[in-house]
């Protein structure tokens, strides 16, 4: 496994009272879903959902006696997760009623809300610098035309995402479909766990170090906003939709019991064939839907989810552990057809099927960092540059339903990238000259992508035109400055300053 230089230095400020302890925390199991109402587009008759998001600060209850100032949107921590089928359209109006400032640096608090994991037309993309101040909102619309997956939503504000996500502006979106309903778990048996590492000031407030703009390293755990909590569980099979939201920590999720993980969907969806593992290495912002088997465990028993190893050589003694389940004799409803049911050939989706001789060109690209300004580039582009060139500048201009190879190769010393490429799913078809690990052996929107290691990325840019971001998501690194964009299917000529920018401007807000 990649080693680092890493070095460790933040850690909470609470006492040992205040910290709390693992495996306290029931887990709270219902996801709340946003209000929303529902509706038919006009233009082509298909159906609708009006979603309400305001983003706001507010208090939560993390640690034991003290409240965290926090950014939610509807104020929780994380976000309300949205569920809905795919082919029913959404349109999501985020309201910005955040204070005009962040507490802890001052920040201008202007946001720009991404859904991750969707081809989204550029306006509505989440574009770092279509921001929408405070006492604004912006209707984002969504056409869910992909296959079921996990998807997120989460704050892209330009160099500022880092701070804004760590408060809160974070939360899971679900597509669902036919096919993905037959095969696995559905209702109270999905179980969305969204992982992120924190650290606390003594006064309960979230801290924030992001270590000279390498990254932040969290000494608490947290599950859905709790603190290593625990979940009871039938005797069944679960479905595990495992996100990590940490702004910069890599895990490596194991069973305590060393049973099986069968990993079945990662980033765009369901995979062609599950992956059974004993363990896997989960970089931020990577999807991946795991089912556990709880039929063999006897009532009463303990199973912890746990953190194997240092992926990052910044680890804490409680790191090593991210949640619990307890098993109970509630009776198991066995005319779910999913309550045993382990698929091992799940679904082929048009991007796994792509082939390496349909790409018409490789493209190469380098990461690395500037040591005298700490600041990070990919093939020495930065977003500064992006600014700089008007919105302009691009490293690669793909034609529209194109196919190609994207080569990536790690030369930052010491340092691992979870690179993410906006509007597309890629294929994984090598990793330094072997095959992706066995769980990443689906569709993919971020990899990662270790010191001195290369990845080949096999992708269709499709299904629109226009210019999108690729960027690292550990998020101090991106906001300093490891952003760039492509254009799809369109000459420099052709790009509008004003377009993805405004196109869709933020709207006043009077309600
Ligand atoms: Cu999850 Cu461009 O981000
Ligand atoms: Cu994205
Ligand atoms: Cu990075």
């Amino acid at each position: 496994w990649p080693t680092g230089s890493i070095e460790a230095k933040s850690v909470s400020r609470l006492s040992s009272d205040q910290m709390p302890r693992p495996f306290r925390v029931p887990f709270v199991q219902a996801p709340i879903l946003p209000p929303y109402a529902t509706g038919t587009d006009p233009a082509d008759g298909l159906p609708v959902n009006y979603y309400r998001v305001t983003e706001k600060a507010a208090v939560a209850n993390i640690l034991p006696r003290l409240g965290t100032p926090v950014l939610g949107y509807n104020g929780l921590f994380p976000g309300p997760t949205i569920s809905l089928d795919r082919g029913t359209k959404s349109v999501v109006r985020v309201r910005n009623q955040l204070p005009a400032r962040h507490a802890l640096d001052g920040h201008a608090l202007s946001t720009s809300t991404h859904l991750h994991g969707s081809a989204s037309l550029p306006q509505y993309d989440g574009y770092a610098s279509d921001i929408t101040h405070p006492g604004f909102y912006k209707d984002y619309r969504y056409a869910n035309a992909q296959p079921a997956r996990t998807l997120w939503y989460h704050d892209h504000g330009v160099h500022f995402t880092s701070l804004n996500a760590y408060s809160g502006l974070a939360a899971q979106y679900h597509v669902h479909d036919p096919i993905e309903r037959r095969l696995l778990p559905q209702g109270r048996y999905d179980v969305a766990l969204t992982i992120s590492d924190a650290m606390f000031a003594a006064d309960g407030s979230l801290g924030y170090d992001d270590n000279d703009h390498s990254g932040l390293w969290g000494d608490v755990i947290l599950v859905n906003g709790k603190p290593w909590p625990v979940m009871k569980v039938q005797k069944r099979v679960y479905r595990l939709r495992i996100l990590n939201a940490s702004i910069s920590r890599a895990l490596r999720p194991v069973l305590s019991t060393g049973d099986p993980l069968v990993i079945v969907a990662t980033d765009g969806g369901l995979m062609p064939a599950a992956q059974s593992v004993s363990n896997y290495r989960h970089a931020g912002a990577e999807r991946y839907e795991v089912l556990v088997d709880f039929r063999k465990y006897s009532t009463g028993q303990r199973i912890e989810l746990r953190n194997l190893s240092n992926e990052n050589n910044v680890d804490y003694d409680f790191t090593h552990k991210i949640m619990a389940f307890d098993v109970t004799d509630e009776p198991v409803d066995t005319s779910d057809p999913t309550w045993n049911r382990i698929p091992t050939v799940l679904a082929g989706s048009e991007t796994m099927s792509l082939q390496t001789g349909q790409s018409i060109k490789t493209r190469y690209f380098r990461t690395k960092r500037n040591d005298a300004t700490n600041m990070w580039t990919i093939n020495d582009d930065s977003w500064r540059d992006v600014i700089a060139s008007g919105y302009k500048r691009a490293v690669a201009n793909p034609a529209l339903n194109s196919v190609e190879i994207w080569q990536i190769e790690n030369s930052s010393g010491g340092w691992f990238h979870p690179l993410h490429i906006h509007l597309v799913d890629f294929q994984i078809i090598g990793r330094n000259g072997r095959g992706p690990f066995a769980w990443e052996r689906g569709p993919k929107d971020t990899v990662y992508i270790g010191e001195r290691e290369t990845v080949r990325l096999l992708m269709k840019f499709t299904p629109h035109k226009g210019v999108y971001m690729m960027h690292c998501h550990n998020l101090p690194h991106e906001d300093h400055d490891m952003m760039v964009q492509f254009r799809v299917g369109l000459r420099e000529s052709d790009v509008d300053p004003n377009d993805p920018m405004t196109a869709a401007r933020p709207v006043w807000d009077d309600v």
